[in-house]
């Protein structure tokens, strides 16, 4: 059955359908939305639907996707403990390998901060306790500021208006992409610690 804030949330998707704040609408499949728990104490914000997702209109559901589910898992907590959303709500590429591949390009400040309005207003319903922003996109979209990942993450951030605290992580797809086996494996882990410091801190609130 759904509750009055997943209402919310369709309501709030099928306006951003009409979205023209940018124009990354023009070449995508369709808006992929946030998705999970719109009662949930965590939201997860990565930067923007990939080429599974974009087919498929959910978020994470492609290889970052599995990389994030997994890491969850190790964390101890459940998918239906999140809500998972984007910074972008369009997914923004270029055509490859003579029309076949659609490749990632990442979106620009004025492309993330058309968008931001959507994640306010998910915001707003969903009223997570803990936000933890996957990538530089998502963590600038987030906390309005600029910053180094390697210098921020693993730590509980600023709080927002509402009252979220803010954490910010590696993005699931630079552990893919990532330069050797080994970092691969630290940032996975890094990951894997900082989903479970978000998960310790809502446990001890509400
Ligand atoms: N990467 C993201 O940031 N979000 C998705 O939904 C998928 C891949």
């Amino acid at each position: 059955m759904s509750s009055t804030k997943d209402k919310k949330i369709k309501a709030i998707e099928v306006a951003a359908e009409r979205c023209r704040n940018c124009d990354l609408y023009r070449h995508a499949t369709q808006v992929v939305f946030g998705s999970g728990n719109t009662s949930a104490k965590i939201m997860i914000v990565g930067e923007q639907p990939g080429n599974a997702e974009d087919l498929a209109g959910v978020p994470f559901v492609g290889p970052a996707g599995g990389v994030l589910k997994h890491c969850l898992e190790e964390a101890g907590i459940r998918e239906d403990e999140v809500y998972l959303t984007n910074a972008v709500k369009h997914f923004k590429h270029h055509i490859s390998g003579g029309g076949k591949r659609r490749l990632h390009d990442r979106p620009n400040a004025a492309e993330v901060k058309a968008c931001h309005p959507w994640l306010e207003k998910e915001l707003a319903v969903v009223r997570p306790k803990i936000i933890v922003a996957l990538g530089l996109t998502a963590a600038r979209s987030v906390l309005g500021r600029t910053l180094v990942i390697s210098k921020e993450r693993g730590e509980i951030l600023d709080e927002l208006e509402g009252g979220a605290r803010v954490i910010i992580s590696w993005h699931p797809s630079a552990i893919l992409r990532s330069i050797s086996r080994e970092q691969s494996a630290k940032m996975r882990q890094e990951l894997v610690k900082d989903l479970k410091l978000a998960k310790k801190k809502t446990d001890y609130s509400r």
